[in-house]
């Protein structure tokens, strides 16, 4: 992964898109299917997430594309190369910000940026000036001459991403660059993600976080079990559920009676009682919101607050995979404060 990637231009075609993956496959020891037939395409300039549970399969995705292990079938390009034939140009293109982060911890920030520097041949003052850089874009110059083992999570995550923008990648794989930080520090790797991306780089990054696919990605796909069960912008696959959920509060009122009195209304799929709430799933919300409150004056109910909500994407996922998604991403132990 050296050379100077400013001056080497290899034959690419510059209206393929960032990635492509076709019948995308890899098996472990011949029988753990951990990718099974993955076709993705990816165009220039997203943030793309890959969202799904422990072992689903992301990892081992990233890991093909970045060309750090061969398919078992199948083939992808990145940046218009092919992954397996043209691996050393794809990795001239790409940075990559693996799940394990590999800090040495008696190096300094800045020290560690000058050498990544180094290895891909920008030395002397651009060395300097490109790692001052990097240090302000992720927030750790004043930081930049402690040791990283001095380093919060957050710091180090945001360290690890710097490392891999050395030499402005086209495309940037980030394996779960949030699992396990704070909220805070979650948030900041956000705004640095989203600074990056303005900046011309294709992101891909997996997450177990429904929030971070919600808030952060342009497009993504849901992974379960090796297979992509969804996919496309937040917006489409929330609308692709067909309703919206209207919440009657209760307020003391009757459960049975207040049911009894909105059934049957227009574009209704099903009710849900909670302790002192239903939940209506039903299409236009907005819509329904005048009728059920003329049906519940005529019948003389009295409610509290009727509110009308989206899907998340946490309905989307438990369509998707009979399961929800929701709490399996945290991991307390992990989480770390971040004193930057
Ligand atoms: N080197 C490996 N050898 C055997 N099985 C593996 C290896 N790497 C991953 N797996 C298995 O493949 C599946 C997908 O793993 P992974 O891609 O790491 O998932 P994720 O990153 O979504 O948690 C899991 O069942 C995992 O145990
Ligand atoms: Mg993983």
């Amino acid at each position: 992964m050296t050379g100077d990637p400013g001056e080497k231009q290899t034959e690419t075609d510059d209206g393929a898109p960032a990635i492509s993956a076709r019948q995308l496959r890899r098996t472990f020891k011949g029988e753990i299917e951990a990718v099974r037939d993955i076709d993705l395409t990816i165009a220039r300039g997203k943030v793309f997430g890959f969202l799904g549970p422990n072992g689903a399969g992301k990892t081992t995705t990233v890991r093909m594309l970045c060309t750090l292990l061969p398919p078992t079938a199948g083939s992808a390009t990145v940046a218009g190369l092919d992954v397996v034939r043209d691996a050393a140009e794809v990795r001239k293109r790409i940075g990559v910000a693996l799940q394990e982060i590999g800090l040495d911890p008696v190096q300094t920030g800045r020290e560690l940026l000058q050498l990544q520097c180094g290895l891909y041949g920008i030395t002397g003052q651009r060395g300097r000036e490109r790692t001052e850089e990097l240090l302000e874009l992720v927030g750790l110059t004043d930081a930049a001459d402690r040791r990283t083992k001095t380093y919060s999570g957050g710091m180090k995550r945001r360290l690890d991403l710097a490392t891999a923008l050395v030499h402005q990648p086209e495309v940037l794989f980030l394996d779960e660059p949030t699992t396990g930080l704070d909220p805070a520090s979650r948030m900041r790797i956000w705004d640095e993600v989203r600074r990056i991306n303005a900046g011309g780089a294709t992101i891909f990054l997996t997450t177990q976080y429904l929030e971070e696919a919600d808030q952060l990605c342009d497009r993504l796909a849901i992974i379960d079990g090796g297979l992509i069960v969804a996919e496309g912008t937040p917006e489409a696959l929330k609308a692709e559920m067909g309703h919206d959920v209207v919440s009657v509060s209760l307020d003391g009122a009757d459960h049975a009676g207040t049911e009894a009195a909105l059934r049957g209304l227009a574009g209704l799929e099903r009710i849900v009682a909670e302790p002192d709430a239903l939940a209506l799933y039903i299409d236009n919300g907005a819509v329904a919101i005048a009728e059920i409150v003329r049906r519940l004056d005529a019948e003389g109910i009295r409610v509290g607050a009727i509110s009308v909500a989206r899907p998340s994407l946490d309905d989307v996922f438990l369509r998707a995979t009979g399961r929800r998604l929701e709490g399996t991403g945290q991991d307390p132990d992990e989480t770390e404060e971040d004193q930057g």
